[in-house]
């Protein structure tokens, strides 16, 4: 590891935890607060809300006043996302799962969708924000998101749109220790628990792989040696 990038753990995390959280608790941090203003009461759509980033997005937006509205593919996980904090959880394998965003916001539009499911829902994504709402493009689990007409952002409303990954706000060493004092003060305050939903033996990596990619996981998964 290059040394700026070892962040000390605090006693109160035991190494499991610490394994599990680093890097979507810290995606977590740039997402909520070094991408676009997020004040208390806005509202944020976000995607695969029961998955590794999602549990910890919707515990993160609970504890700061953020309305998180999440999907997921299935009412297992929706109902999973609701016991961490989301407002709201739509099963966005039902084809209106658009209209029924923009129900919960009374026509108005979400101010920010967090989007880490890619191909399958960016149409979509677009058409549930505000004039003038931020996507945030940060993955692509079902697929690439295909390229984009930027006629299309103007078209819907002065869309803005930006696609970040975590190894840039990392890359800076008083940005990455900053946030992962942030991460450790919410974990450690008890406002973002961290539990590990899939242990795995490092001999079985192959199995957590198909899980994964089959949708098998919620939350949070650890290779054990
Ligand atoms: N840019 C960054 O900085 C950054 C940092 C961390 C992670 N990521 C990305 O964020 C995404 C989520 O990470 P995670 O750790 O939360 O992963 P995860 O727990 O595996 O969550 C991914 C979820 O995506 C949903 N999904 C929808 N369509 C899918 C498909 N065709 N195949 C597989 N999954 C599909 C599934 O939930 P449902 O069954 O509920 O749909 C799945 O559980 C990943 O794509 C990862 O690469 C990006």
């Amino acid at each position: 590891m290059p040394a700026a990038q070892v962040c000390p753990l605090p006693d109160a995390i035991s190494f499991e935890q610490g394994a599990a959280m680093m890097l979507k608790g810290m995606t977590v941090v740039y997402l909520f607060t070094r991408t676009t203003p997020i004040p208390k009461g806005a509202t944020v759509l976000f995607h695969a809300a029961a998955g590794g980033v999602g549990l910890l997005a919707c515990q993160w937006a609970k504890s700061e006043g953020i309305r998180l509205i999440g999907t997921a593919g299935s009412d297992e996980k929706c109902r999973l996302a609701l016991d961490h904090g989301a407002d709201a959880c739509i099963n966005y394998r039902d084809p209106d799962w658009v209209a029924k965003v923009r129900d919960l916001t009374g026509g108005r539009g979400v101010d920010v969708v967090m989007d880490a499911v890619g191909k399958d829902t960016f149409e979509g994504s677009l058409d549930c924000l505000r004039p003038l709402g931020m996507m945030i493009s940060f993955g692509n689990a079902s697929g690439p998101v295909p390229p984009v007409n930027l006629a299309t952002l103007a078209g819907k409303g002065s869309l803005q749109i930006t696609r970040p990954t975590l190894f840039t706000h990392i890359s800076d060493p008083a940005t990455c220790q900053q946030m992962a004092r942030d991460l450790f003060d919410k974990v450690v305050s008890g406002a973002v628990k961290i539990t590990i939903e899939q242990r795995y033996t490092l001999d079985e990596v192959a199995d957590a792989h198909r899980a994964l990619e089959a949708r098998q996981t919620t939350g949070q998964t650890v290779l054990l040696v």
